[in-house]
């Protein structure tokens, strides 16, 4: 963080001091966060600037001082939420026209969006993008200066920016960037237009953070990058991701060690040797296959066949025979044809999935896909997404049979959002179990008894 930033925080933190002596309550702020893990990361380090701002957090909207939206842009569905939220603001602004909106990540680093946001939306206070994350303290500073609406978003990444403050979700776990940007180019994505290309943190950063986090109670990191495959190669040191999960392992007091997501044109024997011999990397690989269809592959420029994925899923269960496997899928890629879905649902019951993402393929502008022939009715598409769904459930379903009567090793995360009575956390394989047991266990790693498997979670006792 530079010397400036800190003086805009401060700044800001002695007004809003000022306004609690004169009003006897606190400044509130809310944060809207849209998409994955990496603006659920993005939003911490907001919150961060904000507790430093002397902002407190609250879930009611009608409450908040300052709400902010980290948007997402990969689907639209993703984008069309964000509209229709901002809209609802435009009231409760009407009624607090103090209230500060900012509206930010990465649909804003979309062409012409924040221009459309700035003429459709004239409550909105602040607008920036991706890259300038860490502009945020000048921003604030400026609007609470009177200088009006701040609006910026940059064309180009401005390299990695270490030592930005953090409001951290949990105690116990941690997500941890490694890697920023994307280099790939599949041509139905969006994600490398809006978050520029890969840059790899330092190690010794990564190293330094994951040791801090431990001295605080964290135990399971996840690791986050569009392809950790390919950390470290753009330093040209010899550092790479094999060699970064050896020096975490190494951590005393880490137990879990999780990373998303990994490029099967990426995954080498070397790493998934170097994850079956590691005691805290777990023994779940979440490797996006798309599609099962060559054909199609290529048309996405992803850079393997089915069977260059068959073969990565063999090698996975030579060294790791219980390993979890999951995957991302997309269905209705422009030109699919009921031929190229058929091998989609072919090679999901031969590698048969923990469990999958799936989705209907939603065209982006600007990206190589939209400008395909796409013949094929959304109402088609959706029902091919329905018929892998059920092939997929089937198959997860089998799975989590499997796990009737064994113990497994929980992370407690927290009371179930469906029960409030039971405890609710994640085995190493990324599964859900639910138990009843006393909420102190909150944050301990415990052994639990699956007493009935279900297609997405597990029940269970504690063991012992
Ligand atoms: N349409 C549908 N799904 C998409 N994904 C990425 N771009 C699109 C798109 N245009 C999916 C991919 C990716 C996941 C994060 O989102 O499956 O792995
Ligand atoms: Fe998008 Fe492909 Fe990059 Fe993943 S690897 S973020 S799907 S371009």
């Amino acid at each position: 963080m530079q010397e400036q930033d800190t003086y805009y925080l401060n700044e800001i933190c002695t007004q809003n001091a000022l306004y609690t002596q004169q009003t006897g309550r606190k400044k509130k702020c809310l944060t809207h966060t849209f998409g994955c893990q990496m603006n659920e990361r993005d939003s911490e380090i907001l919150f961060g600037f904000l507790a430093q701002m002397g902002y407190e957090k609250t879930d009611i909207e009608a409450e908040a001082d300052l709400v902010l939206f980290n948007t997402c842009c990969i689907r639209e569905k993703a984008e069309s939420k964000v509209l229709s939220h901002l809209g609802e603001l435009k009231k409760l602004k009407q009624k607090n026209p103090d209230m500060i909106i900012g509206v930010c990540g990465c649909m804003m680093q979309q062409k012409g969006m924040a221009d459309t946001i700035r003429s459709s939306a004239p409550y909105v206070d602040v607008i920036f993008g991706t890259h300038n994350l860490h502009h945020f303290p000048e921003y604030m500073y400026n609007v609470y200066q009177g200088k009006g609406r701040q609006i910026e978003i940059l064309d180009k990444e401005e390299g990695v920016q270490e030592g930005l403050p953090s409001y951290r979700e949990y105690p116990f776990k941690a997500l941890v960037n490694i890697v920023y940007g994307c280099n790939n180019f599949c041509t139905y994505c969006i994600v490398p237009y809006v978050r520029g290309r890969e840059r790899s943190r330092k190690q010794a950063d990564i190293v330094q953070e994951v040791k801090q986090l431990v001295a605080d109670g964290v135990v399971e990191i996840t690791l986050l990058g569009q392809n950790v495959n390919s950390y470290g190669l753009d330093l040209q040191d010899g550092t790479n991701f094999a060699g970064l999960l050896q020096e975490l392992d190494q951590i005393e007091g880490l137990r879990r060690i999780r990373y998303m997501t990994s490029h099967p044109k990426d995954l080498t024997e070397e790493l998934v040797k170097t994850i079956a011999e590691s005691s805290k990397v777990v023994d779940h690989f979440h490797l996006p296959v798309q599609s099962g269809s060559s054909r199609v592959l290529e048309l996405m420029n992803r850079r393997y066949t089915k069977e260059h994925y068959l073969q990565l899923i063999d090698l996975i269960r030579k060294y790791m025979p219980n390993a979890a496997i999951t995957t991302d899928i997309i269905v209705g890629f422009p030109g699919e044809t009921e031929e190229d879905f058929l091998e989609t649902v072919d090679l999901v019951r031969k590698v048969k999935f923990d469990n999958a993402f799936t989705f209907v393929y939603s065209k982006r502008a600007g990206t190589p896909a939209a400008r395909m022939e796409d013949p094929i009715s959304l109402d088609e598409k959706k029902e091919r997404l329905q018929r892998l769904n059920d092939a997929l459930s089937d198959i997860s379903r089998d799975i989590n049979d499997k796990l009737q009567d064994t113990v497994v090793e929980v992370l407690v995360e927290g009371p179930s959002k469906t029960n409030e009575e039971m405890l609710t956390g994640r085995t190493t394989s990324n599964k859900t179990v639910i138990f009843a047991g006393d909420p102190s266990l909150i944050g301990q790693i415990v052994p639990v008894t699956i007493t009935e498997a279900q297609t997405w979670v597990l029940k269970g006792t504690l063991a012992e």
